[in-house]
């Protein structure tokens, strides 16, 4: 076996996350699934339970203690994101359910900014929450969506974008990393370029925040979009970056208490950002635990998270392509550490169902990620994502449990 590098003690780390102490079918538990969702430490989660311990309340809403401190530690989290991305201002952070929501404020907000015969471009890449709700807009508006073409390594076409752009190109989206394939777009280059012919740019963050530390201000980009629960955070909460200028120009997405300045039966004007577009008691609990997903994160090290995670699929990618009949999809050499693969002649789910008997978790069928699958004509892969907490040995463990599935489909 390669010399495990030493930035990282991984065994320390594994320490702080109680679940991967646990077997599943009488084996040790082998996560790797993280590009669906990452594990929780305990730090997370030891402040979602001092939430509901001792600050419980309604937040913006009371002078009463209770909701002064829980208003306290939400903003502060915000600040923890802002700094995190490096925003600009704590009001360009939207705090959401999710990048999926994310997404949805900005394709809604869009409706009246456009006219028939606009173009939309998205990548070939795409996750489907991020060409759906431009498809649902372009049916609204009238606006032509186009697509950036993908090769067989699974990286895009650039010189097909040069093409697509023109000055009826309005908006860009792409995501930074596929999360069906790993592939890390180039997204410095789409944004410049998008920006040339006056377009604006959405980046889908969700795979690339737990190995990337995006700077939002260098990118110069005009909303980027991310969930906490992809960063050690919990489920139903993230967040939507927008610059300070597009979110003044979009319309609020959902009508609501705490989105408005002054409501009669005959007018309502808005509140200012952020919460022009923070509508209805938001998840209080998980946006203060996704401040304390990021601080973990941190202080891990985003360049050691990296570093680390580029070991392992180095590791993974030469142990499982010494499988026969093994074929891996996205062969970027520009990719994180994410590996989508099949074997010869077997169905992707059989394989999941074989390696979850031996306690290895890993995503089977299409990633939500159709047109990358139509594109390689299979039903979908087997996916194997890890993070910062994995290790060689449980690689070794997954290429034995799918050379032991092979053995047992062929
Ligand atoms: N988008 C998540 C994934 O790729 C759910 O698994």
């Amino acid at each position: 076996m390669q010399k495990e590098i030493d930035m990282l003690d991984v065994q320390k780390i594994r320490k702080d996350f109680p679940i991967l102490n646990r077997q599943v079918n009488g084996k040790p538990l082998v996560y790797f699934d993280n590009a669906a969702t990452s594990q929780t430490p305990k730090v997370v989660i030891d402040a979602i339970v001092d939430y509901y311990s001792n600050y419980n309340a309604n937040i913006h809403r009371g002078v009463h203690t209770l909701s002064q401190e829980a208003t306290d530690a939400y903003e502060i989290a915000r600040n923890k994101v802002q700094q995190h991305f490096n925003a600009m201002h704590s009001y360009e952070i939207i705090l959401t359910s999710g990048t999926t929501h994310s997404i949805n404020i900005v394709a809604t907000g869009f409706t009246n900014l456009l006219s028939e015969g606009d173009e939309i471009i998205v990548s070939a890449l795409e996750h489907h929450s991020n060409i759906v709700p431009w498809q649902m807009l372009c049916e609204r508006t009238g606006a032509i969506l186009k697509v950036i073409p993908m090769n067989e390594e699974g990286e895009l076409l650039m010189d097909v974008y040069d093409q697509l752009l023109s000055d009826k190109t309005k908006l860009v989206f792409t995501n930074h990393i596929s999360n069906a394939l790993g592939t890390i777009n180039p997204i410095e280059e789409i944004i410049t370029k998008a920006h040339k012919v006056g377009a604006a740019v959405l980046i889908d963050g969700a795979q690339s925040c737990p190995h990337i530390k995006p700077d939002v201000q260098a990118l110069d980009v005009d909303f980027y979009v991310a969930s906490a629960h992809k960063l050690c955070g919990p489920t139903g909460v993230g967040m939507l970056y927008g610059k300070e200028e597009w979110l003044n120009k979009l319309p609020p997405y959902q009508g609501g208490g705490e989105m408005i300045e002054q409501v009669t039966f005959e007018k309502t004007t808005y509140a200012g950002l952020p919460h022009k577009f923070e509508a209805g008691t938001p998840n209080i609990c998980g946006g203060i635990a996704f401040g304390a997903a990021l601080d973990y994160m941190n202080s891990i090290g985003f360049d050691n998270i990296a570093q680390y995670e580029n070991e392992l699929l180095a590791y993974g990618t030469q142990k499982l392509l010494e499988i026969e009949g093994l074929r891996i999809y996205g062969t970027s050499k520009n990719k994180t550490s994410v590996i989508s693969f099949n074997l010869e002649g077997i169905h992707p789910y059989d394989v999941g169902t074989i390696v979850d008997k031996l306690g290895i978790a890993v995503r089977t069928g299409h990633h939500c990620a159709q047109p990358i699958m139509d594109f390689y004509k299979i039903p979908g892969t087997i996916r194997a994502s890890f993070s910062f907490y994995n290790t060689k040995e449980e690689i070794d463990a997954l290429v034995e449990a799918v050379k032991k599935a092979k053995m047992m489909l062929s």
